[in-house]
């Protein structure tokens, strides 16, 4: 179980409404290739009621609209600011402020379609959690969800490595741990699992941290602890030394991408 703490996740976010789009390109990507794949599973007959579980500002939300326009949404955010954004931006769908993970425990609805994008890296069970979703569809149902591998910027944490080592300091996790992918294929043996890695390219290393702090994807743990200023710019340096591309002279970020589609046809057997 992940040691997230809610209530900062919940005020990163929110802190960062306005800026979140923009600096999110590659959650964009996600969101746009899951929405596709659930299409193409739709393509006989729309469903009829969509639980979406992290809707954020409502991107994702307005291309489910526009996709199922006769379907009820329902969508779940944990902060207040990015909830008030889906609902200015998506007047239609029912937008609930709570924990996703909580929420869906006390739920007795059943949906055709929960979906999720770009959430479930900050859920603190994302088995149960998943697990939970998977039994709430209806006989025709399908859970899809997008959310981020164990590779994530790798180019990162190895440069943390690093600048612990040369600095001869205690080291000090600064990352979110990601839950591994092999663990989903493990405990969702019936899903189907598509994994990629998107590689982002920026003009230094300051410039990559900024836009992590201006998507709100800030480290929210409890063991969150301070950045020493020197290993920080060793850091940077190793990052730089390493992971610069020779041509275009920016450094590289790996975003590991996984997507999980559970249908709900083998229900009554396991999942
Ligand atoms: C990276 S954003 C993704 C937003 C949107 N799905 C997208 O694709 O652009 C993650 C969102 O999930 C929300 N979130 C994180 N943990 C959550 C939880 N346990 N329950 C509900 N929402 C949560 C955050 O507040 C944030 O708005």
């Amino acid at each position: 179980m992940a040691n997230i703490n809610k209530k900062l996740v919940a005020s990163r976010f929110g802190s960062k409404v306005n800026s979140y789009d923009i600096a999110t390109p590659v959650q964009q990507q996600m969101a746009q290739a899951l929405i596709e794949q659930v299409s193409k599973h739709f393509s006989a007959g729309e469903p009829g009621k969509i639980l979406e579980l992290g809707c954020g500002t409502g991107r994702l939300t307005r291309k489910i609209m526009e996709i199922f326009p006769n379907a009820r949404i329902t969508a779940v955010d944990i902060s207040s600011q990015m909830a008030e954004m889906t609902r200015a931006n998506c007047p239609n769908v029912d937008v609930i402020l709570a924990d996703a993970e909580s929420y869906i425990c006390d739920l007795s609805e059943r949906y055709d379609l929960i979906i999720s994008s770009a959430t479930a890296q900050w859920f603190r069970n994302i088995e149960e959690t998943l697990g939970h979703a998977y039994h709430l569809l209806t006989d025709r149902g399908l859970l899809a969800i997008a959310t981020f591998g164990e590779h994530t910027f790798c180019e990162l944490r190895e440069s943390f490595d690093m600048a612990y080592a040369a600095t001869g300091r205690e080291k000090i996790n600064h990352m979110v741990d990601i839950y591994p992918i092999h663990k989903l294929h493990a405990n969702f043996p019936k899903a189907e699992i598509v994994q990629e890695d998107i590689k982002q390219y920026f003009n230094d290393v300051r410039t990559f941290l900024k836009s992590i702090h201006d998507a709100g994807a800030v480290n929210s743990t409890d063991s969150k602890r301070p950045l020493n200023r020197h290993v920080l710019q060793e850091m940077c340096r190793q990052y730089s030394c390493r992971f610069t591309n020779a041509d275009s002279g920016k450094i590289a970020a790996t975003y590991h991408i996984c997507y999980m589609y559970l249908s709900s046809e083998n229900k009554g057997h396991s999942r």
